[in-house]
C-alpha cells in the first residue's frame, strides 16, 4: 500500500501546542510520511512550543515580521505556501483553529485539489469581527474543509447549522488536552512568589481589545492590587507590539506586577498549576485552566468556548475595568464562590482527540488505496 503524505502546517504558538498531539501521533503510523510545515506567523513562540514537544519543522518558511499587517502576511504566506504544496504534493493536509496561517493553508490546499482537514473545527461565536480576524478565518477554513474536527458536540452542531455534511464532521475532543497530558508530571518547578501572596496569572492579546479595552485591563489589575496587599500579578506579555507598548507602560515598575516574556509551555503550564485566578483573553488558556482546576475570567465580551462557562467554571467579564475588579474581588473574598469554578473539570477533551483524528485519516486512506 503506498504511504499517504500528511503535511501538518504550524503558524502560531496555539498551533504548535494543539497540532504537537497529532503530529507524534501521525509519525508513530507506518501507513503515513508526516511532514511539517512550520509558516513561522510566530517566530520565537512557535519554537518554543515546537522545541518543548521534539518537533522539528521539514519545511520553514520564516514568513514573521516586526508588527505584521494581516493582508501582507496572508499575501507572502499564500504564494510561499503554494510552492511548498506543488513541489511536495501531499495527500491531505491538516491545520488547527482559526488563524491567517490555517485559512491560507485550507485556501492553499483548494486551489491544488489537495484535503483539507480542519482541526478544531466548528467554534463560532456568530459576530464576524469578534474575535477578528479569527471569526471569518474558521468560518472560511470549514468552507474549504474536507473533513471537520470538532472538539465539541456543540461545535459539531455549528457545522451541521450552516449546512456541513453530517458524514465529514468528527466529534474528537480537543488536542490541546492531549498536549497537557503529554507534558502532566513536567510542567516546572513552583512559580516563585511571595509567602502568603495569591498568584494572578494574566495573558490578552486579541486585536479587537487593542487600546482602550487593554488599558481599562490593566487599570482594573491596578485597582485590584490597591485593593489586595495579598495579590502579585504574573504576566507573560504577548510580544505583539500593540500589546507589549501599554502593558509596559501601564503596569511596568508596580512592585507586585512581574512582567516577562512569554513563557515556555512548560513553565507557563506550571504557572497556571500554580496561580489562584487567571485572568485572560486566550482561547487555548479557556481551555486548559479547567483541567487544571483553575477558575478563569475572561477579557472578551463574547467566547466561541461556551462549554466551560455553563459548566460555571469560566466567566465573561469583558473589558470593563469595574466589571473585572468586581469579579475578580468576588472570588478573592469569597471561598464558596472560588470553590465552584475551581471544580476541576474537563469539557474539552479526554487527551485522546489525536488518535481519534488519525484513526479517521486512516479509515480513509485504507479506502482510498
Ligand atoms: C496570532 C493570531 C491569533 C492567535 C495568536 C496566538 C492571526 C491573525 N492572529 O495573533 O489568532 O490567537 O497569534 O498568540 O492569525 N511577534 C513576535 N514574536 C513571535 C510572535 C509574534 O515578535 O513569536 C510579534 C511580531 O511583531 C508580529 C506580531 O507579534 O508581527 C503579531 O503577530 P501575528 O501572528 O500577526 O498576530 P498575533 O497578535 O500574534
Ligand atoms: N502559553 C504559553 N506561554 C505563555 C502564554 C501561553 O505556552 O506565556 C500557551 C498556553 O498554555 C496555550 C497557548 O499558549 O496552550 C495559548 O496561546 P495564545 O493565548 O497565544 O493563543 P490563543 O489560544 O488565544 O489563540
Amino acid at each position: 500500500m503506498n504511504k499517504a503524505k500528511i503535511m501538518c502546517v504550524v503558524g502560531t504558538r496555539p498551533e504548535a501546542v494543539k497540532m504537537a498531539p497529532v503530529i507524534l501521533a501521525l509519525k508513530a503510523q507506518p501507513w503515513t510520511e508526516t511532514r511539517v510545515l512550520a509558516t513561522a506567523q510566530h517566530r520565537q513562540m512557535l519554537d518554543q512550543v515546537l522545541q518543548a514537544f521534539g518537533i522539528e519543522p521539514d519545511v520553514d518558511l520564516d514568513l514573521m515580521q516586526p508588527n505584521q499587517n494581516l493582508t501582507a502576511l496572508t499575501a507572502r504566506m499564500l504564494t510561499s505556501m503554494d510552492a511548498v504544496l506543488q513541489a511536495e504534493r501531499p495527500s491531505a493536509v491538516l491545520a488547527q483553529g482559526d488563524t491567517t496561517t490555517v485559512m491560507v493553508a485550507a485556501l492553499a490546499s483548494f486551489y491544488l485539489g489537495i484535503p483539507f482537514g480542519h482541526v478544531e473545527a466548528g467554534l463560532r461565536t456568530g459576530d464576524m469581527r469578534r474575535p477578528f480576524p479569527e471569526e471569518m478565518n474558521r468560518v472560511l477554513a470549514g468552507r474549504l474543509a474536507r473533513w471537520h474536527f470538532a472538539p465539541t458536540e456543540s461545535s459539531r452542531q455549528n457545522l451541521l447549522r450552516e449546512g456541513t455534511p453530517a458524514e465529514d464532521v468528527f466529534v474528537t475532543g480537543n488536542t490541546v488536552i492531549d498536549a497537557l497530558h503529554t507534558i502532566a508530571g513536567r510542567a516546572g518547578d513552583p512559580v516563585p512568589h511571595g509567602a502568603g501572596r495569591r498568584l494572578i496569572l494574566v495573558t490578552a492579546h486579541r486585536r479587537e481589545s487593542f487600546g482602550q479595552p487593554l488599558a481599562e485591563v490593566c487599570n482594573a489589575i491596578l485597582g485590584l492590587l490597591a485593593r489586595n496587599d495579598d495579590v502579585e500579578i504574573l504576566y507573560p506579555v504577548h510580544p505583539n507590539p500593540n500589546v507589549r507598548r501599554m502593558v509596559h507602560e501601564m503596569l511596568g515598575g508596580h512592585p507586585r506586577v512581574r512582567l516577562t516574556e512569554p513563557l515556555d509551555y512548560l513553565p507557563f503550564v506550571a504557572a497556571m498549576r500554580d496561580s489562584y485566578l487567571i485572568l485572560t483573553d486566550s482561547g487555548g488558556v479557556q481551555e486548559e485552566a479547567p483541567a487544571l482546576g483553575k477558575p478563569v475570567l475572561v477579557l472578551r465580551e463574547e467566547t466561541e468556548r461556551p462549554e466551560a462557562v455553563a459548566a460555571g467554571v469560566v466567566k465573561l467579564v469583558g473589558t470593563n475595568g469595574a466589571r473585572i475588579t468586581d469579579s475578580a474581588q468576588e472570588l478573592l473574598d469569597d471561598p464558596a464562590a472560588y470553590r465552584t469554578m475551581a471544580k476541576g473539570i474537563s469539557p474539552y477533551g479526554d487527551g485522546k482527540a489525536a488518535g481519534r483524528i488519525v484513526d479517521i485519516l486512516q479509515r480513509h486512506h485504507a479506502s482510498c488505496s
